[in-house]
């Protein structure tokens, strides 16, 4: 699937008002992340985080690690206001974090919850290879196939999710994976009305460019219904770090 990232950044920054209310396992995510960041060190030096929005990682990297220079990213610049009121001396890079080329380089490259949104994870993380210092250490989260099921299941959207094993393929080539997993987290709401609430709070609905219709919602709620007894959302996340080799 093409990604717009116009559109994709349209859609992120509307949400950002609601995302750290309603992005409930993207929460879950970020805790297993500093976690596992813990488990190999607390202090790094210089910290890059790629699309960071609005500063739901951020917030969890400034409470458990110790650091000296935050350096953040997003495709927003409205993010910079959040990352700023967290860490204020971080330095923020606006742009597709694909591309990204900071003054220096890191230690620790970190990110929640955007992988998925990456066309090219080969050519992505061996850039990211590049920018970190010896033995520098890559830790992300994203998803796996399986994610958000139901609504692959009745519109027929759904990103391009790699699997763990794919996952680790790619990384092999620059990196030692030091942890990877997959878990599985459902969400229950009470319509499938709130469920689409959700949705476009956490930014998740940035997959299709037309603005659904009275009709179409209707649609989507009728066929819900039709198609299951309970009101479900299924996340598949996963959890990766890694050394550079
Ligand atoms: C699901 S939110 C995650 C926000 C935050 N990382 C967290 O911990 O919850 C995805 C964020 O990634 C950003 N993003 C998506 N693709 C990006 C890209 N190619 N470059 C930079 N930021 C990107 C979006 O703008 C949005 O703020």
């Amino acid at each position: 699937m093409q990604i717009n990232t116009k559109l994709l950044k349209n859609k992120f920054e509307k949400s950002f008002k609601l995302y750290n209310k309603n992005a409930v396992v993207q929460s879950i995510m970020a805790d297993r992340l500093v976690n596992e960041i813990l488990n190999i060190k607390n202090y790094y030096e210089n910290i890059l985080e790629l699309g960071c929005g609005s500063g739901l990682l951020t917030a969890k990297m400034a409470e458990n690690i110790n650091f000296k220079n935050y350096f953040a990213n997003d495709l927003s610049e409205k993010s910079k206001f959040y990352v700023n009121k967290i860490i204020p001396n971080s330095v923020f890079y606006c742009g597709n974090a694909q591309k990204i080329k900071p003054s220096r380089k890191m230690d620790l490259i970190i990110s929640n919850a955007v992988f998925q949104w990456f066309t090219n994870l080969e050519k992505v993380t061996s850039n990211y290879k590049d920018i970190l210092n010896p033995e520098g250490i890559l830790a992300f989260s994203t998803f796996a196939p399986g994610n958000f099921k139901e609504i692959k299941d009745l519109t027929g959207l759904s990103l391009d999710y790699k699997s763990l094993t794919e996952i680790k393929q790619i990384l092999n080539k620059n990196f030692k994976i030091l942890h990877c997993e997959e878990f599985t987290q459902i969400l229950e709401f009470s319509t499938p009305l709130e469920l689409l609430a959700h949705i476009k709070n956490t930014g998740v609905n940035s997959l299709d460019k037309t603005v659904w219709t009275f009709k179409d919602v209707k649609d989507f709620c009728n066929k819900y219904k039709q198609e299951y007894h309970k009101i479900t959302l299924t996340y598949s996340p996963v959890i990766v770090t890694a050394q550079k080799k």
